[in-house]
C-alpha cells in the first residue's frame, strides 16, 4: 500500500493535474463561494494538507472553516501551509465514518465533501449518515461519466497510482484503495438538489 499522504496531496496540486480535473477543482470553490451564507461555519471532510480550506478562506475570510481527514502527515502539512498563509485554520483527526470521532465535533451551518472524496471512502452509507448530522446543509461533489477511463488513467497517473482495473464505475488502483465515480442516478438516489460541473455533480442535501 502506497503511503495514503504521499498520494492525496497530490489532488490539489493544480498546476500538474489534467486540464479537466482543474476545471473541476476552480468550479467547485467557485460554486461553493457563492452558495454559501455570510459568517458560516464549515466542515470541510477530507481536505488534506488545507489547500482548499487555504483557497476558500482568502476567498471567503467570513467564513468559519474545519477540515477533518484521517491522515494526520497530511493535516500537519495543512496547518502548516496555514500558518505561511497567516490564517487561522482548524483541523481535526477525524474518520467520518466513525460516529463516536463525529460526535466530537461541532454542529456547522455546511459540510463539504468535495473533489470526489466520497468516492475513496469504503463505508459511503456511514459517511453520508453522519454528514446529514454533522450540518444544515450538505455539498457533494462527485465525479461521474465526464471522468472517463481516459482521463481517469491521465489523472491517477499525477497522483502518482496506476488502474489495474476498471468494473462498471470503480478504478482498482495497484497498492492503493480502489475509488469509485457515480452515475446520476446513485447522486438523484440522496434526494438533494443537483448541479452539474465539469467532471460530474455537486449535489446539495
Ligand atoms: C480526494 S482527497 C481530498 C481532495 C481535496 N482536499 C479537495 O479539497 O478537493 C480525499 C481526502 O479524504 C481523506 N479521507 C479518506 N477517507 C476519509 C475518512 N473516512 N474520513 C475523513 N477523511 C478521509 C483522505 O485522507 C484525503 O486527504
Amino acid at each position: 500500500m502506497k503511503p495514503p499522504a504521499s498520494v492525496y496531496t497530490h489532488c490539489d496540486e493544480l498546476d500538474k493535474l489534467p486540464v479537466k480535473n482543474r476545471k473541476n477543482w476552480i468550479t467547485e470553490s467557485s460554486l461553493i463561494c457563492t452558495l454559501l451564507k455570510p459568517n458560516a461555519s464549515v466542515l470541510q471532510v477530507g481536505c488534506a494538507n488545507g489547500s482548499r480550506l487555504i483557497d476558500l478562506k482568502q476567498k471567503r475570510p467570513d467564513l468559519h472553516i474545519v477540515g477533518i481527514d484521517i491522515e494526520e502527515d497530511l493535516l500537519s502539512d495543512a496547518r502548516e501551509n496555514a500558518k505561511n498563509a497567516a490564517m487561522n485554520i482548524e483541523t481535526r483527526l477525524c474518520d467520518i465514518t466513525v460516529p463516536e470521532a463525529c460526535a466530537g465535533l461541532e454542529y456547522f451551518d455546511y459540510v463539504l465533501c468535495l473533489n470526489n472524496t466520497l468516492g475513496y471512502i469504503p463505508d459511503e452509507e456511514g459517511a453520508l449518515a453522519n454528514m446529514r448530522l454533522l450540518g444544515t446543509q450538505v455539498l457533494i461533489s462527485v465525479y461521474s461519466d465526464q471522468f472517463s477511463d481516459e482521463l481517469a488513467r491521465e489523472y491517477f497517473q499525477t497522483l502518482g497510482l496506476e488502474i489495474q482495473t476498471i468494473e462498471k464505475n470503480r478504478f482498482t488502483l495497484k497498492d492503493f484503495t480502489s475509488v469509485k465515480r457515480y452515475s446520476l442516478a446513485e447522486v438523484e438516489s440522496w434526494g438533494g438538489e443537483i448541479t452539474e460541473t465539469p467532471l460530474g455533480y455537486l449535489c446539495i442535501l
